[in-house]
């Protein structure tokens, strides 16, 4: 099974993206969460992408392709994986497109988890992250068990440096440029499916799992 996960900033692409790898057994591969880890541990890769991040702009296509291209020809990603926030650009998109097809291969579903914009910015300043196992929370919605502390590892909850509302309001505008056309060219594809992602996270779940039930 290889999905990949669209929708904007905030959407709840690495929330459900979390839920399809345990309940499908694949990998999830998230380029935002590659990218922090790297800042995180101070890599040369981390440094460059962060310029990028910091601002709400997305980094280079050349970079990331390479980093995701590595990471999918892993063993690990024989069984399939779910993709969260890859591609971003149509230029991603046909470098994946193109890989795939040299080893006869396809992804299956594009699954856009639909936000709208107005209630976006509300979640993002309410959201916690961890920068060591990727797990998410809000303070609201998902609050963790211990506040500050990461449920799943137990480690430190940070609110991420590009959730700021300013930098936010950026990321949006560059979804609608760069990101939204992938849309259309998975739907002109046929493999794009679109959930409602302003209900329960559950109930997104449930109807993701509809999509992806035949799969199981
Ligand atoms: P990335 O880490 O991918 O960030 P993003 O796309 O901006 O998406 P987020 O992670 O912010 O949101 P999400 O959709 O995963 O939502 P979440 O599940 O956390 O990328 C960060 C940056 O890295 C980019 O800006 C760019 O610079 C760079 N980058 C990454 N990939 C790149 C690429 N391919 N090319 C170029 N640059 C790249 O949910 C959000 C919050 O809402 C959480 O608190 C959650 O608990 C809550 N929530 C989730 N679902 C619900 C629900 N149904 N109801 C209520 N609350 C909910
Ligand atoms: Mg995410």
């Amino acid at each position: 099974m290889k999905i990949i996960m669209l929708g904007a900033p905030g959407a709840g692409k690495g929330t459900q993206a979390k839920m399809i790898a345990d309940k499908y057994d694949v990998p999830h591969i998230s380029t935002g969460d590659i990218f922090r880890a790297n800042i995180k541990n101070g890599t040369e890769l981390g440094v460059e992408a962060k310029k990028y991040m910091d601002q709400g702009m997305l980094v280079p296509d050349e970079l990331t392709v390479k980093i995701l291209l590595d990471r999918v020809s892993q063993p690990d990603c024989t069984k399939g994986y779910v993709l969260d926030g890859f591609p971003r650009t149509i230029p991603q998109a046909e470098v994946l497109e193109k890989a795939l097809n040299e080893i006869n291969d396809h992804i299956d579903y594009a699954i856009d988890v639909n936000v709208p914009d107005e209630n976006i910015v509300r979640r993002m300043s309410g959201r916690r992250a961890c920068l060591s196992c990727g797990a998410t929370f809000h303070i609201v919605h998902v609050p963790p068990k211990t506040e500050g502390i990461c449920d799943r590892c137990g480690k430190e909850l940070i609110l991420r440096d590009d959730d700021k509302p300013e930098t936010v309001e950026k990321r949006l505008a560059v979804y609608h440029e760069q990101t939204q056309p992938l849309i259309e060219f998975y739907s002109a594809k046929g493999i794009l499916r679109t959930v409602d992602g302003t209900v329960d996270m559950m109930d997104v779940f449930e109807e993701i799992t509809k999509i992806l039930g035949e799969m199981a």
